[in-house]
């Protein structure tokens, strides 16, 4: 089933109420970016005592409506921890699943996606994935690359260090060709080489399933973003509980250091 309605792109103001018909709450404040860490497909499986397969297979079900939502209510990116560079450390048919979902995961959602003039990044070093995958996100990106509405930045093979790491090389060529000075270089300039160069700084961070921690998800953009953390694994966190996660980010004090 397309996760779109037809061709529209048309987007909504940022901070309006959804138009989707689903959501109900009143937003005081929306953030410019969400990091969504897509956690607990495993545990859900267990849960239903299906295999992890079908956990990760339940988990692009509900990706679906959420990035609609996000859509709806016009926030400008949304980023989601698809696949870590430490989870290639899973069972070889774990890793297998994954990877085909990533597949039919594009296959099934690519044309409504670009018909709501969503753009793709892909977050993450491509060139470690099997051909057809790496084809097909680079496709993705491509034909998406003129698309001025919702940042759906994808993390796939993805690491928060790895991405430190490569910026740095790519600051330093710079530096070592002369075309930047040492001094030159700002927070700004390390920014300006991450994969999410040019989009806004991460406001609300999600990890669903209940865990506290990071897991090498972006650890420059995620400065001084709020965190939530609600117990529901990844098949279960719904819009419901997405519009909790954003009411309750309109609510928070943010002081950025200051009185
Ligand atoms: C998150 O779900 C999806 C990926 C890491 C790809 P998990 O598979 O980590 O689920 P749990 O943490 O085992 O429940
Ligand atoms: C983080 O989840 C990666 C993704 C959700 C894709 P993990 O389940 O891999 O993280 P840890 O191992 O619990 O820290
Ligand atoms: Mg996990």
């Amino acid at each position: 089933m397309p996760i779109f309605g037809k061709a529209d792109k048309n987007r909504t103001i940022p901070g309006k109420k959804s138009t989707a018909g689903k959501s109900s709450a009143d937003f005081a404040r929306l953030p410019r970016h969400v990091a969504i860490i897509m956690d607990g497909n495993g545990r859900w499986a267990k849960r239903h005592k299906l295999a992890i397969a079908k956990g990760h297979r339940q988990g692009t079900e509900n990706l679906r409506e959420i990035i609609r939502h996000t859509d709806d209510l016009g926030i400008p990116a949304l980023s989601l921890y698809a696949f870590s560079t430490e989870n290639w450390s899973r069972p070889r048919e774990e890793v297998e699943a994954l990877m085909q979902l990533i597949l039919d995961f594009f296959a099934s959602e690519i044309d409504e996606l670009d018909a709501k003039n969503v753009r793709i990044l892909i977050l993450g070093d491509k060139s470690r994935l099997p051909e057809a995958q790496r084809l097909t996100l680079i496709e993705a990106e491509e034909r998406t690359s003129g698309n001025t509405g919702l940042r759906l930045n994808i993390a796939i093979n993805y690491g928060g260090r790895d991405e430190i790491a490569r910026a740095s090389r790519e600051i330093a060529k710079k530096v070592a060709r002369g075309e930047l000075l040492p001094e030159a270089i700002t927070e700004q300039t390390v920014a300006d080489h991450l994969y999410t160069a040019g989009q806004p700084d991460v406001d609300l961070l999600i990890r669903t399933s209940g865990e506290k921690r990071l897991s090498n998800f972006l650890l420059f953009q995620v400065a001084y973003a709020e965190f939530t953390f609600p117990k529901a694994l990844w098949p279960d966190f719904s819009v419901k509980l997405y519009d909790e996660a954003l009411t309750d980010f309109g609510a928070r004090d943010r002081r950025f250091g200051g009185r």
